[in-house]
């Protein structure tokens, strides 16, 4: 097979940033999806509709002449989110849904949830309006070893979310166990999950391979050979609660390569040929199409998108860096090889 055309994909989570970073960013997932959910975690973040409204007209406006991107937005959950503001977000019709980030878990989460307690009467008016919970699933104590925090959020926080509000729609977001695999396959119809192109690509040996490696660094971290297959398996498989979802995450390289370097790992580049690959190791594309233009949109309760997307099978390689506002960006693979190119319109 050496042409793949698909109904134009959507990527279910991914970082944007602000001015002047998202107009050095945007034009990469615009290229290649239709639409994205919006990640909120902007200093300081985008916690109510007004807000999220605003950044929407700042992403829109970023976008290069003539796209048809849509931005999807999403809310930033704090302990002093208000019901109104749910309230607020679920009629807006732009906005689709609302992340929990466990305070401390990642990049710009401070403000994130301190005890899910505090959240009992924003996520019953969640699930009052079928309105999407998007989750960063990782135990932040401590004490929880950095490769086991997505495991212990199922045990400590997801089991109770699941439990007190069985109806409340959640995307368990980046995935990257074979226990949250289980989790979602184990589970009802409000569960559903996205998966990176790096963690169905990488394991964790990659950020140590021959010394530290901080472009292959993100959070949740890689794990090991057997959860990068439980997610290839899953990707693959064909169930309809699994869908793509880059968590293209830009940092400056001077960021990156640092004493204590951000965590994130910038794939929107090169995303659908990054998932093509994929697919293509694992001897099979039967599935591709529903993994990234069809699975998120039905969970989502949206329409497809109208156009195709075509891919060519080409080598090519990666550029080892790209432009970006006092600095540069290294993008996910860099200097690489890839067996597939998305085939743009002249
Ligand atoms: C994300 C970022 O940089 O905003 N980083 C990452 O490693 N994925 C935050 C996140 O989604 O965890
Ligand atoms: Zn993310």
């Amino acid at each position: 097979m050496n042409r793949l055309t698909i109904v134009t994909p959507d990527d279910w989570h991914v970082h944007l940033r602000d001015s002047p970073y998202l107009e050095a960013v945007v034009a990469d997932t615009a290229r290649q999806f239709g639409r994205a959910i919006v990640m909120p975690n902007l200093l300081p973040p985008v916690r109510t509709c007004n807000e999220a409204m605003a950044y929407r007209d700042r992403i829109l406006a970023a976008l290069p002449a003539n796209s048809g991107f849509e931005p999807l937005m999403t809310l930033y959950l704090t302990d002093n989110t208000r019901v109104e503001d749910i309230e607020a977000a679920s009629e807006s019709g732009c906005i689709h849904g609302a992340k929990l980030y466990p305070a401390g878990a990642t990049t710009n989460s401070d403000a994130g949830v301190t005890d899910l307690a505090n959240l009992d009467a924003v996520l019953e008016t969640m699930q009052k309006h079928r309105f999407m919970l998007q989750l960063h699933g990782e135990a932040t104590a401590p004490e929880i070893d950095i490769f086991d925090r997505e495991k212990r959020f199922i045990e400590l926080s997801l089991e109770r979310i699941r439990r007190n509000f069985p109806e409340l729609p959640v995307v368990f977001e980046h995935i990257t166990t074979r226990d949250a695999v289980d989790y979602v396959l184990a589970s009802d119809a409000c569960l559903a999950a996205t998966i990176t192109p790096h963690h169905l690509l990488i394991n964790r040996n990659a950020i140590f391979n021959g010394g530290i490696r901080p472009h292959y660094y993100c959070l949740p971290v890689a794990k090991r050979e057997h959860h990068r297959q439980a997610l290839v398996a899953a990707a693959c498989g064909g169930d309809a609660r699994f869908f793509a979802g880059t968590d293209s995450a830009p940092h400056s390289k001077s960021a990156k390569e640092s004493a204590c370097g951000c965590a994130g790992i910038y794939s929107a580049h090169s995303a659908l040929e990054l998932y093509a690959e994929v697919f293509e190791n694992a001897g099979d594309f039967g599935h591709f199409e529903s993994f990234m233009s069809k699975n998120g949109a039905s969970y989502y309760g949206l329409e497809l998108n109208q156009g195709t997307v075509t891919l060519e099978r080409r080598e090519w390689t990666l550029p080892d860096s790209l432009p970006y506002p006092d600095s540069e960006l290294v993008p996910f693979r860099s200097g690489e090889r890839l067996r597939w190119k998305q085939v743009v319109d002249a």
